[in-house]
């Protein structure tokens, strides 16, 4: 998502420019391209020497340097992104008037991206009305403001004022500037982790599904355009964009009342849930107690979500469903495929070394209901996501 991006980064006199430091080696790893500008007091923060070498770029100070003139206005219009981190009170100060006393000051009065900036600063410093005003001032010239955390402060104390994570970074300029537009315009549903079946008030039935393919293949349709909304079970992940609409459910019924809602609304459906296939005929009010006997549950079958799907399903939409299989793999996968009237099924199985609950990686195989079979090797479930996706943008 960020390979060949150009990404300036501003780093301004705090502490928190440590974290500076992974933000770039995080960003060099996906393969973006990362230039860096310091005031001159950030410099006492961390080393020039390390983020040039980081970088693969020299860290720029000074405007001038031996009689050399450092292009302020091409380095602005370099970038696709400009992000300040830490911000410090002062530059924050020097930002809202537009002072233009040093290297970094210049870019921003220069550049034409779009501009972020992750404030780092003392509680008090933080909560100031000057420092409160000078946010609302930026955020009103259209700069990005992202929130500060609380926690351990510089100053021992503990409070607001805690720059944003380097992870949190990335997952904010990537949702907000390089979301392409292969799903744009799309609607998609997704439902994802195991439903719990109430037995009493302290017992359910459940499963070990973690949720991590539906959320990996909820961010890869989002980053490429889809609107996403997840009608999540119990999972073991989450989300860090957003602009993913969220839906968290307990039961397979409450599940599947959700997806006769929102179904028709969709023009892609994935059924990834682990939904329970059968629950409790009745529920306990109260916490049942042991007793000298053995204990017997009746019960009774779970509305089936995909084939209720498949039932209403209109030709404009795609509907992907998942087959969990042990034995007989390919004959179930289709057999469920037919039956439940799915465009396509994505067969995991979990005799395969790599796949299953819980696990980082997935080996799959999806079957389209016009006979095509594709195998895919053991991947990570991001790269599994990406093939799913790449699979389904041929029929939508
Ligand atoms: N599914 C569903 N609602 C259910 C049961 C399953 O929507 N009550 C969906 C799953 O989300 C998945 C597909 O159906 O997309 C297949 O689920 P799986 O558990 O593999 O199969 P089952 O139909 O439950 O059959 P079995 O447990 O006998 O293999």
């Amino acid at each position: 998502m960020l390979k060949g991006k150009k990404i300036l980064i501003g780093i301004t006199g705090s502490i928190a420019a440590y974290k500076t430091i992974l933000l770039i080696r995080l960003l060099k790893k996906l393969e973006a391209d990362v230039k860096i500008v310091l005031t001159p007091t950030a410099k006492d923060f961390v080393s020039p020497l390390v983020l040039s070498v980081l970088a693969n770029n020299k860290a720029i100070i000074e405007l001038a340097e031996n009689d050399d003139w450092e292009n302020h206005v091409m380095l602005g219009r370099w970038a696709d992104v400009f992000i300040i981190a830490p911000l410090s009170c002062n530059t924050l100060a020097k930002m809202a008037v537009g002072i233009c006393d040093n290297m970094l000051l210049a870019t921003w009065l220069s550049a034409t991206c779009p501009i972020v900036v992750a404030p780092a600063m003392d509680e008090d410093m933080w909560k100031h009305p000057t420092t409160q005003r000078n946010i609302n001032t930026l955020k009103k010239d259209g700069v990005n403001v992202l929130t500060v955390s609380k926690g351990e402060l510089a100053s021992g104390l503990i409070g607001e004022g805690r720059m944003a994570e380097p992870e949190e970074i990335i997952d904010y300029i990537i949702e907000h500037f390089f979301r392409t537009n292969e799903f744009a315009g799309k609607k998609v549903l997704i439902t994802a982790g195991g439903t719990h079946e109430p037995i009493d008030p302290v017992r359910f039935i459940g499963n070990h599904s973690s949720g991590k393919m539906g959320f990996a293949l909820a961010e890869e349709l989002y980053l490429q355009g889809a609107e996403v909304t997840v009608i999540a079970g119990f999972v073991q992940v989450t989300t860090s964009y957003k602009g993913i609409r969220i839906m968290n459910v307990h039961t397979a019924d409450e599940m599947y009342h959700i997806v006769v809602k929102e179904f028709s609304k969709c023009d892609i459906a994935i059924m990834a849930a682990a939904v329970a296939d059968y629950k409790p005929l009745t529920t306990a009010k109260e916490k049942i107690k042991k007793k000298e006997k053995d204990l017997v549950l009746q019960l009774i079958k779970n509305k089936d979500i995909l084939a209720y799907a498949g039932s209403v399903k209109k030709k404009k939409q795609f509907l992907l469903g998942f087959a969990l299989e042990t034995n007989n793999e390919q004959e179930n996968a289709l057999n469920k495929l037919k039956t439940k009237k799915a465009d396509a099924i994505v067969l995991n199985s979990l005799k395969q070394k790599g796949a299953g609950f819980g696990l980082d990686t997935n080996k799959i195989t999806i079957l389209h209901k016009d006979g095509t079979v594709k195998k895919y090797s053991v991947k990570p479930k991001s790269a599994v996501a990406k093939d799913i996706v790449s699979f389904i943008s041929n029929f939508v």
